[in-house]
């Protein structure tokens, strides 16, 4: 076979080649163990004693040029852009982001709430959502039949006759002074629920959270402290506080705490309706009943107690109307906070 004639073969079939998965093919045509140099050179011993010198130094210099070629070929199909067009990559296109989720908003505010209690000295504690009636209700002086159960109504479990879902987080009250003496200082965060019609500002379940505080001496004005560095916390520095009287069955004198409207800055506006106020939260001074509920001496313990709804509180921070956003989970408004 003529040597020159082949090395221009080569040359015509690399012209073709455009992968190097072709580029292969044709290195093994050429360089395998039965590819056409093999065969030359199995062919030497065939031939006349002269030509075979001759012949091999052919045969290898073809096989170097040939190596040579094939490696300049590689080089320029690894160019970039000829890997881009073997692999149809596109580099154009936006990449598969991996999106990071976050933190609810309503754990946020939770988590923002007991962190201002934890550094005025409050612990964080919990309790069970499915709650007797007795904590519940009995043990915070809400006696059976008294018409103030109808405002802490609930979902009761059928078959367990004394369980329900607790409706505020103020039993753990009940369950922490019954296993703790003073002085006591605690947060209670945690979903209640209420067998309410859902609207805009109603649901079956929410989240409260309870605070508490036990000692010798503890008198209303400690409550008025510690609930205004909370709300001016989260609130800012310039609102300010009043306290209306109220009536809750656990606690005596109680009180319904509003803020200055964080909107109009109590000039009356629709999201206060025109009052200037804004209530968020109930307390008072913890009822002489409970401390007997619980077993504590009479009249050796005073303390406060206050309640608070954390989708109100995060309702009117960030200025949101409807109650329900907070649990459809549509990312385009959880990604706002
Ligand atoms: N438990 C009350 C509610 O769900 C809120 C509350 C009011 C809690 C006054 C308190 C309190 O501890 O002192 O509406």
């Amino acid at each position: 076979m003529d040597i020159n004639s082949i090395q221009t073969q080569i040359e015509t079939d690399l012209t073709k080649i455009t992968s190097l998965a072709a580029l292969e093919e044709m290195r093994v045509k050429y360089l395998g163990r039965k590819g056409l140099i093999a065969e030359l050179t199995s062919s030497i011993p065939g031939l006349e004693l002269q030509q075979r010198g001759i012949f091999g130094k052919q045969v290898n210099a073809l096989k170097n040029t040939l190596l040579g070629l094939l490696a300049e070929k590689e080089k320029t199909l690894i160019s970039k852009d000829s890997v881009l067009k073997q692999s149809n990559l596109d580099i154009g296109m936006p990449g598969i982001a991996q999106e990071l989720g976050h933190i609810h908003p309503i754990t946020q505010i939770i988590d923002e709430i007991c962190t201002i209690f934890n550094r005025m000295g409050f612990s964080v504690v919990g309790g069970p959502e499915v709650e007797t009636e007795y904590n519940n209700f009995t043990g915070l002086n809400i006696p059976l039949e008294h018409p103030s159960r109808d405002a802490f109504d609930t979902f009761y479990l059928k078959d367990y006759a004394k369980l329900l879902l607790r409706s505020h987080t103020s039993p753990v009250q009940v369950r922490v002074m019954k296993t703790q003496r003073p002085p006591l200082a605690m947060v209670v965060p945690g979903r209640v629920y209420r067998p309410d019609a859902v609207d805009a500002s109603h649901l079956f379940m929410f989240h409260q959270i309870e605070g508490f505080l036990v000692d010798e001496n503890i008198r209303f004005s400690d409550l008025k402290g510690i609930l205004e560095i909370f709300s001016k916390s989260v609130f800012g520095q310039n609102i300010k506080m009043r306290f209306r009287p109220h009536f809750f069955p656990f606690t005596e004198p109680s009180v319904e705490v509003d803020i200055s409207c964080i909107i109009c800055k109590g000039q009356g506006c629709s999201v206060c309706g025109r009052k200037g106020w804004l209530e968020i939260l109930g307390a008072g001074m913890i009822h002489p009943n409970v401390f007997k509920q619980v077993g504590y001496a009479p009249g050796v313990y005073t303390g406060f107690a206050f309640g608070m709804g954390v989708e109100r509180i995060a309702m009117l921070k960030y200025g949101i109307n409807d109650i329900r956003l907070f649990f459809e989970n549509d990312l385009r408004f959880l990604r706002q906070f």
